[in-house]
């Protein structure tokens, strides 16, 4: 998806398509159209269209990556995956002989990947060329190729590989959000392939003003009122940045349209008091791991684009993988902080409603829009503070990522020179 970056008429044109006289005014004062044209203001982020390098990703559930040879996209890369003796591993998926996907090949010796075309084989481990099985034991070309390898871990049941640019891989628990680190909890997940830049994807997750319109009408808020609107502001603390709802209007009486409310006789009442856990009601009992994270706001996002919303009882939490400028993963994960026999409600209900409500039908909402998102150039509200915010902490981290690795005397791979959305 290659973005028009900058929408200019051309004089020729013009007298056929006047513009009204306030636009035409405000074009000559600051010679440019109303609104934000491009992303210029976020380097780093403009030119991540393929996503940021030097992160832990989400590619699968461990249920799926076996012993044969699995191929995935991170990144616009193209990665080998497969479980060797209940580890897995991880390999640039394209054989250097003529460029065959390695995940066509298979396992002919322990420890090693076979490529399916003339049987060049690599050690897992460090990506070794050991054998070429069809030039006899001596071939020569043994020990002087090596595949390029992926670091790779377990967590929540998920396979994660980490993509950077040489530096190592900073420990996964350092990126998972901490709470999920720290206590026991049992998860329900699901991964989805979507169309869409992750940009978008992460900029709907943490978009302040959807929810309260667009998923109105999804079953999952069938019962709950939404607040009309909401005064916030966004707090930082450590990596994550805080939506924090100072007030929120359940009414609101639209001059000259009338009035227009998120209530109806069949939802709950409106909880009195605003609540920063959970965005529509405060009263029930809150979760003890939950509560001990003083959370400033019930929505979090951080690099490199996980979104935290805390409710009382459970976590939820969205990871967007970039695939590639045009398609990425959606990860969504529901935690609940319990273990033992208390888990088993939490299972009845992830599998009675959660997964099909939320992480289906609700979640699909989101999946459209992000789909048919088309910016920049784009006009921004006061409610979208939530995108400026993520996308300069985005910058803010990246700056200081290229500052490590160039105290290391690391070149991180060229950003893309065109302008991509
Ligand atoms: S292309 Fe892989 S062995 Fe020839
Ligand atoms: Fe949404």
């Amino acid at each position: 998806m290659v973005a028009e970056n900058v929408t200019t008429e051309s004089p020729a044109l013009a007298p056929a398509v006047r513009k009204p006289r306030g636009e035409r005014a405000r074009r000559s004062r600051r010679g440019k159209l109303p609104g934000r044209q491009d992303w210029s203001s976020w380097p780093h982020y403009q030119s991540a269209a393929a996503g940021f390098r030097g992160y832990w990703y989400p590619v699968a559930f461990s249920s799926q990556i076996t012993g044969k040879p699995t191929g995935v996209t991170l990144l616009g890369e193209r990665i080998m995956v497969m479980r060797d003796k209940g580890t897995v591993y991880a390999l640039k998926d394209r054989c250097p002989h003529r460029g065959v996907p390695l995940s066509y090949g298979s396992q002919q010796f322990p420890g090693t990947v076979s490529c399916v075309y003339h049987g060049w084989t690599f050690d897992l481990k460090n990506g070794d060329l050991v054998a070429a099985i069809t030039d006899g034991p001596d071939s020569p070309i043994c020990r002087k190729v090596t595949q390029p390898t992926f670091e790779t871990a377990e967590r929540l049941g998920m396979v994660w590989l980490f993509v950077g640019d040489g530096e190592d891989a900073p420990p996964i628990d350092d990126q998972l959000p901490e709470e999920l680190v720290d206590n026991p909890a049992v998860v329900g997940a699901r991964i989805q392939a979507r169309e869409g830049n992750w940009r978008f994807a992460v900029e709907n997750g943490y978009d302040e003003g959807h929810a309260k319109y667009l998923h109105r009408t999804a079953l999952w808020r069938l019962f709950k009122p939404m607040p009309v609107w909401n005064e916030t502001r966004i707090e930082q603390r450590g990596r994550w940045i805080y939506r924090v709802q100072e007030k929120q209007y359940w009414d609101a009486e639209f001059e000259g349209l009338g009035r227009w409310t998120g209530q109806a006789w069949y939802k709950k009442k409106p909880p009195k008091t605003v609540t920063n856990i959970g965005n529509t009601s405060g009263h029930r009992e809150v979760n003890p791991a939950i509560a001990a994270q003083e959370f400033p706001g019930f929505a979090s996002v951080s690099m490199p684009g996980v979104l935290r919303i805390a409710y009382p009882t459970f976590i939820h939490y969205e990871f967007y993988v970039p695939v590639d400028a045009d398609n990425h993963l959606y990860v969504g994960v529901m935690a609940n902080f319990a273990s033992g026999i208390k888990t088993l409600p939490f299972y009845a209900k992830y599998l009675g409603a959660v997964r099909w409500l939320f992480h289906g039908q609700f979640s699909g909402q989101d999946k459209w829009m992000v789909e048919v998102t088309d910016a920049p150039p784009e006009r921004l509200y006061r409610p979208d503070d939530s995108l400026l915010q993520w996308r300069k902490l985005a910058e803010d981290v990246t700056e200081e990522r290229l500052a490590r690795l160039a105290e290391a005397g690391l070149t991180p791979e060229d950003a893309e020179p065109e302008i991509v959305k």
